[in-house]
């Protein structure tokens, strides 16, 4: 595989759709950088499985909702000779309650691991982009920061946030050579959805115009198309992906 000399770091790249998109990132020959929270390391069957196929992976611990953890992440690749041209913001959380029976924690814990995430990650990486003249950005969002969803007013919050923060960011750096997007993916095939209650899930999949969810790896293609030299005039943009969710 021609390799790009290019490297990715993706928050959360341990399970779910942030696994999705560091596959696909390492497929399109990036050296690629993934994030779990500290404490909860879950990547190694996967990550033995790309080693296999003699891709490189580096693994960190990092709490992308603290910001002294991710700039103790970034003197830390530093350190070990890595760089990050592209930074994918994929890690998340929700807490789910209607605002009637939500605790200020849950609010809190979404927010901070959802939207401070965007400062906290993105700033001590975005200086050397700037040096470098190069770098991609992209920021995980969710068809619910745009639609709104019953249950989630910290989540949907966030991910509105998200949106904000893209294309503010966008055009600060919009002459360096540094895109920034945002994904919105809608319900997806992965731990976090299925976590929903069955007969929730069910009437959201009836409100699916194709009929099912999505797989996480429809999500990276898009990823990994933002993340490369073709994708040069898209910055600022959200783009969805959600089997026609947005129109029901
Ligand atoms: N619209 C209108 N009313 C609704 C509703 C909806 N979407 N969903 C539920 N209600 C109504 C119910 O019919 C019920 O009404 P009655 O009291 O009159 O019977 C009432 O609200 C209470 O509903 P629940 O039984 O569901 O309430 P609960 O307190 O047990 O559960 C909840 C609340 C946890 C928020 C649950 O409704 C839920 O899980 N909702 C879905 C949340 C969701 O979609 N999360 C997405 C997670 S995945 C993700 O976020 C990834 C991504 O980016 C897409």
């Amino acid at each position: 595989m021609i390799q790009s000399g290019r490297s990715a770091l993706v928050t959360g790249g341990n399970r779910g759709l942030g696994a999705a998109i560091a596959r696909a990132l390492s497929d399109a020959g990036h050296t690629v950088i993934i994030t779990h929270t500290p404490g909860n390391e879950q990547p190694v069957a996967w990550l033995e499985r790309q080693e296999y196929q003699g891709r490189k992976v580096a693994v960190y611990g990092v709490d992308v909702a603290d910001y002294e953890s991710t700039e103790a992440l970034a003197r830390q690749l530093h350190a070990d000779g890595h760089h990050v041209d592209i930074l994918v913001n994929n890690a998340g959380i929700t807490r789910d309650g209607t605002l009637h029976k939500m605790d200020k924690s849950a609010w809190d814990a979404v927010l901070r691991t959802d939207l401070d995430s965007m400062f906290n990650v993105t700033k001590p990486f975005l200086g050397p982009m700037l040096e470098r003249g190069w770098g991609r950005i992209i920021n995980i969002s969710s068809i619910n920061g745009s639609r709104g969803q019953f249950g989630q007013t910290n989540y949907s919050a966030a991910k509105a946030g998200v949106h904000g923060f893209t294309k503010a960011l966008a055009l600060e750096v919009a002459r360096k050579g540094i895109t920034v997007n945002a994904v919105s993916p809608g319900y997806l095939n992965t731990e976090m959805v299925m976590a929903l209650r069955e007969d929730v899930r069910a009437r959201i999949v009836e409100g699916i115009p194709v009929g099912r969810l999505g797989e996480p790896h429809e999500i990276a293609a898009l990823v990994a198309f933002m993340a490369s030299d073709a994708a040069a005039f898209m910055t600022g943009s959200n783009v969805a992906m959600n089997g026609g969710h947005h129109m029901s």
